[in-house]
């Protein structure tokens, strides 16, 4: 029986591509996202490897039906790759929109928790050898203006993960955080409103990561020795550091 992976945020960036490496590679792959043409396209481009399934991770119910409508030959599930999420919005606090502060916080955190809830009782069929892989950001570690709700949702995704390796304690499901750092992908796009020209520029003079830099990881992670568990995975382009922290001078102080 060919392994499958149920993976979020397949319509674009990291999921895209690690729908295609793992379809490449002979495993069976549940695309999910809100945007069914996109899912189409995957499911053409490999028809008996790409099973496309439409999901709203704000919404439970939608996540609930989503796994109820897994093929009994997509079933049980080896993987499950939860990245789906989103950043909105640049500025710091006070600045913000509220209403892009909930719809992280249902996404980042509230998907994340009820794909995880709906799908573990297919990983427990597999047991030995499934893994979940939760995607969080250096943005958990690394504060920056303007990142204020966004870090913190990939805070609780890291925490997360420990948490949840306590709790599948003895199924053999592996459990990791991974942490990428600057990617190129459609992110800034999502964030600035739909704007792709910021998109671009964000990357166009230096190297960023590439999503199939990330879906090779988690090729790598899901393909590990049973026994072997990586629980935290911090991933950067060589054209970013973490700098040490920041000390104003008095004069820069606003009041
Ligand atoms: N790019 C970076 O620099 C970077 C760095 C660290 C972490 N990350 C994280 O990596 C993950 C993937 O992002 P990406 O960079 O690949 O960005 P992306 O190209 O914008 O892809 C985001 C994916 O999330 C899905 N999504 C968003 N809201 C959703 C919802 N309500 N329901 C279902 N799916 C939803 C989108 O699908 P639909 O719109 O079709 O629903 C899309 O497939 C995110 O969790 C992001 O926070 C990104």
């Amino acid at each position: 029986m060919k392994p499958v992976i149920f993976i979020t945020g397949a319509t674009s960036g990291f999921g895209a591509a690690t729908t295609r490496h793992f379809a490449s590679n002979g495993w069976k792959v549940i695309a999910t996202g809100r945007r069914r043409e996109r899912l189409a396209e995957l499911e053409a481009q490999f028809p008996e490897f790409v099973h496309g399934i439409e999901m709203d991770l704000t919404h439970h119910e939608s996540i609930k039906a989503a796994v109820k409508a897994i093929p009994e030959n997509f079933q049980p599930v080896t993987c499950l790759f939860n990245n789906g999420g989103l950043a909105l919005g640049t500025n710091p606090i006070p600045d913000i929109d509220p209403a892009h502060w909930r719809t992280m916080v249902e996404t980042n955190i509230m998907g994340l928790i009820h794909t995880t809830l709906e799908l573990l009782p297919l990983l427990k069929q597999v047991g030995r050898g499934a893994s979940i892989v939760n995607v969080g950001s250096i943005a958990q570690r690394f504060a920056y203006p303007g990142g204020n709700v966004y870090g913190a949702t990939k805070a609780f995704v890291h925490q997360f993960s420990a948490n949840l390796r306590t709790d599948t304690m003895g199924t053999g499901i592996r459990v990791t955080a991974l942490e990428p750092g600057h990617a190129k992908s459609e992110f800034t796009a999502v964030r600035t409103g739909g704007d792709f020209e910021a998109n671009e520029k964000m990357y166009a003079d230096n190297d960023p990561l590439m999503p199939e830099d990330i879906a090779q990881t988690v090729w790598w992670l899901a393909n590990l020795p049973a026994h072997v568990n990586v629980n935290v995975i911090e991933v950067m382009p060589v054209c970013q550091v973490p700098q040490r922290p920041v000390i104003l001078k008095r004069e820069e102080f606003s009041a």
